[in-house]
């Protein structure tokens, strides 16, 4: 009998979808185009000299080399997780090892929280526009998607305010530097983020990948920061996720939760069901890199990505025509353009790749409600200076011909 794998399949699996975009943007690998599409870091960017000493070094010494080849605690290393609460202190967010878990990567921090707090209908609060991958990691779960508008500052209080109203108690949130349109919240609209949570009791996933890498003015306050109860590290409202996926390198798969103690214990229980523990010698090697190499490795990075970003914005400015805005990103690695309200940025894709060889992501598929159809997500991170001023002419080219059309 033929088996019906369809039906086998349980329907939170049968929520993922494949998307086109991602059959379509495929074509972007093509050396031939300039693709403002990846949502990856520079990889001439990655410290491979310091990877090689550290693999190099730990896999040379007798004792270190064998325990970092050996399975490790669920929990993450000690002696990573204290970096890294280290690092959360200086920050402004005092918090102890217990309050860390190490994640293979934020994005199975973001599946995991996913199956703990989420469940078919539950309500979850997402940002117009939000990360993608959060959006994937939750449909598996077949939440409820409340969508709030954003301005310049952060989400429009009033919407978070009526979405806990209604009877929402989750909102996923990116304060700094956000994937996909590069702004970050002003520090008034942090607090009164906080404030509204606070008020219905609910809690607030803030995703922090991209707060190190700020190009100017103060590093604000995470909302982790600002989210101190007497003192009390695990009466917060606030659950961060953490990675070295932009700093250092994504393959590391190295990320973090911090947490409530209680919110950790049970993630623990997860991770020693679901995986074991994170790669040790990754966390090994991680610790000893981010020792070795911070805070000199973020400048370097900070001052290679703002240097692609004024070049990206100039070229914007220069070139494209009346109609077209675009966020001004203080950090990050995107550009958010919003089009003409006529212009579908699917379309535009299609006739980009084709007749300029530019890529870009469209921006609706950031959006939990399919709205955003004239909008589009640009990355400077990868492409050189020259590609950059010239992949935006052509685009800037093409937009122009479509607008007079
Ligand atoms: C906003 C955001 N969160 C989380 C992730 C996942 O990062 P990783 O799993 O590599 O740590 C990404 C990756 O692009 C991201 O942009």
């Amino acid at each position: 009998m033929t088996i019906q794998w369809n039906e086998m399949i349980v329907p939170d699996a049968r929520a993922l979808r494949t998307s086109e975009i991602r059959d379509l943007l495929k074509v972007a690998e093509r050396p031939e185009i300039i693709s403002f599409a990846g949502g990856v870091p520079d990889p001439k960017l990655f410290p491979l000299a310091t990877f090689n000493a550290v693999y190099g070094d730990l896999t040379g010494d007798e004792v270190a080399g064998r325990r970092s080849l050996q399975y490790s605690i669920s929990e993450g290393l000690p002696g990573l997780r204290q970096w890294i609460a280290d690092d959360l202190a200086a920050a402004g967010a005092a918090r102890d090892i217990e309050n860390i878990l190490i994640t293979c990567g934020a994005q199975q921090g973001l599946d995991m929280l996913a199956r703990l707090f989420l469940e078919p209908g539950r309500e979850i609060v997402l940002e117009k526009p939000s990360y993608l991958g959060a959006m994937q990691a939750f449909s598996m779960r077949r939440p409820s998607y409340v969508g709030v508008n954003m301005d310049d500052d952060g989400p429009i209080i009033a919407e978070l305010d009526a979405a806990f109203a209604n009877g929402a108690r989750i909102a996923y949130l990116s304060p700094d530097f956000q994937n996909p349109t590069g702004r970050s919240y002003s520090l008034d609209r942090r607090l009164a983020v906080l404030e509204t949570a606070r008020k219905y009791g609910a809690i607030i996933l803030e995703d922090a990948a991209y707060c190190k890498l700020s190009y100017e003015g103060e590093m604000l306050p995470s909302l982790l920061a600002l989210d101190e109860v007497n003192g009390d590290r695990d009466a917060g409202t606030v659950i961060q996720l953490g990675t070295f996926s932009k700093t250092m390198a994504p393959a590391l798969r190295i990320g973090w939760i911090t947490a409530p103690r209680p919110v950790i214990c049970q993630l623990v229980l997860m991770k020693q069901a679901g995986d074991l523990h994170v790669s040790t010698i990754n966390q090994e090697v991680a610790l000893r890199a981010a020792t070795a190499l911070f805070p000199a490795h973020i400048e370097t990075l900070q001052d290679a990505y703002r240097a692609k970003r004024d070049v990206m914005s100039a070229a914007l400015d220069e070139t494209m025509p009346e109609g077209v805005s675009w966020s001004r990103p203080q950090g990050g690695m995107f550009i958010w353009l919003t089009l003409p309200e006529n212009i579908d940025s699917r379309a535009l894709l299609a006739e980009a790749m084709e007749d300029a060889h530019v890529a870009f992501v469209p921006g609706q598929a950031f959006f939990c409600d399919q709205s955003g159809g004239n909008t589009a997500r640009l990355s400077f991170a990868t492409e050189s200076t020259e590609r950059i001023v010239e992949g935006i002419k052509r685009l800037a080219d093409l937009i122009a011909r479509k607008g007079n059309q």
